[in-house]
């Protein structure tokens, strides 16, 4: 019998790399993408998988409980990968309500369905949630975020992760639900919504405008190319331990001005600019309220149980995400009018 996994907000920037992978490494599996569509969901992530037999989009929303049971009932899921969430800080400051929604009941509805669907047997069963880094909270200049650093969020959207991170590993705890956890660091490449830093960095660059840098560009991130991420992930749904939690990052910590500096230069190269083009329009605006100052994985752990590394190194990486945003302005295009305008103004016009 094929195995069918549900993979929620695969039309999103990570979930569609995570059902690329899973639809062509995977002949053997059904793969079903729910996802709402939200702003940040987009099917043209995925259009290269319209006629991939083992591939079904299902458009529905996590906070709606009755269809998630419904779709249980009907597809018959073997494991769940859950990505669906609310994603951006941004965001969560100025509209909480969403992320409580969408990332915490969501959350809960998926773990309700899955552990009754499944309660003859969680045998084989897994339910993978993906969960980002930011839940431990802001480091200072030294340390690392561990698998066993305590919880500290401090922004709406961390809030909300960690909550969901809670509750899954209450679900596994109390009820035995064969659950597994991700946290990750900061995600670059291709597909990623123009409200995050780097995309909203290259589309602004491109088009002249200025680069909105928030306080000093001394926060620190950890980056890693999303593909890198999508193979942590096939490891861990495949090799991973029930019941335990795995950090993912990049061990490639940039402070924003640097990483924006170096974008410039890669910028003026292949846009065929004078040196310092790019450079010219680095605009330090107000900082982000309760901005983290750094962020920074030890992915050991992962390392060492999984033998998961990263493959690109960051240069390569930022050269690849480049060219793809260079070679597909009908996408960036499509998104960058209407909505995304209302936003960009609300976000920005008052720095
Ligand atoms: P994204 O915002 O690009 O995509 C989220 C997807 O979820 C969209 O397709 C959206 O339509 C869908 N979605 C939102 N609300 C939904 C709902 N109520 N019902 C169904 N679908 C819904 O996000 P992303 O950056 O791809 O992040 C995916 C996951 O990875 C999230 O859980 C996020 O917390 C986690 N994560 C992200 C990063 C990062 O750097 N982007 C790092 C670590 C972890
Ligand atoms: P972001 O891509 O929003 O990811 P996160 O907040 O989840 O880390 O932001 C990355 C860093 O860049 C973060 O320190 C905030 C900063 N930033 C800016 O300086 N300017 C911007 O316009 C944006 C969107 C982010």
């Amino acid at each position: 019998m094929k195995k069918t996994l549900l993979v929620t907000g695969g039309a999103g920037f990570i979930g569609s790399h995570v059902v690329r992978l899973f639809v062509n490494k995977y002949p053997e599996y059904n793969i079903v993408n729910l996802d709402a569509l939200t702003y940040a969901g987009n099917l043209e992530n995925l259009k290269d998988l319209d006629q991939a037999p083992n591939y079904v989009f299902e458009k529905g929303d996590i906070r709606d409980s009755v269809l998630v049971d419904e779709l249980f009932v009907r597809h018959n899921f073997d494991g769940v990968i859950h990505l669906a969430a609310e994603s951006h800080v941004d965001r969560s400051i100025s509209d909480p309500m969403a992320f409580i929604t969408t990332n915490i009941i969501g959350t809960v509805n998926l773990l309700n369905s899955a552990k009754n669907h499944w309660k003859d047997s969680f045998s084989g069963k897994r339910f993978f949630h993906i969960s980002t880094d930011e839940v431990y909270g802001s480091l200072g200049k030294e340390g690392f975020f561990y698998e066993t650093s305590p919880y500290d969020p401090k922004s709406p959207y961390s809030g909300s992760k960690a909550s969901s991170d809670h509750l899954v590993r209450a679900y596994g705890h109390t009820y035995g639900l064969p659950v597994i956890i991700t946290n990750c660091s900061n995600n670059y490449g291709p597909n990623q919504f123009p409200e995050k830093l780097l995309p909203l960095a290259i589309n602004n660059i491109k088009n002249l405008k200025a680069i909105p840098v928030y306080g000093k560009g001394e926060n620190i991130r950890d980056w890693l190319y999303v593909e890198d991420h999508a193979r942590a992930i096939d490891l861990v749904y495949h090799k991973g331990r029930d019941f335990e939690t795995y950090n993912i990052g990049g061990h490639n910590e940039w402070t924003n001005i640097s990483l924006i500096r170096k974008l410039c230069e890669v910028m003026d190269r292949k846009l065929d600019r004078k040196a310092g083009t790019s450079a010219k329009l680095i605009t330090f605006v107000k900082d982000r309220a309760g901005h983290d100052m750094r962020y920074a994985i030890d992915a050991s752990k992962i390392e060492a149980e999984l033998a998961w590394v990263p493959s690109l190194q960051f240069e390569e990486g930022l050269e690849k995400t480049v060219d793809w945003y260079l070679a597909n302005e009908d996408w960036m295009n499509r998104i960058i009018s209407g909505d995304y305008e209302k936003y960009y103004e609300q976000q920005y016009e008052k720095r």
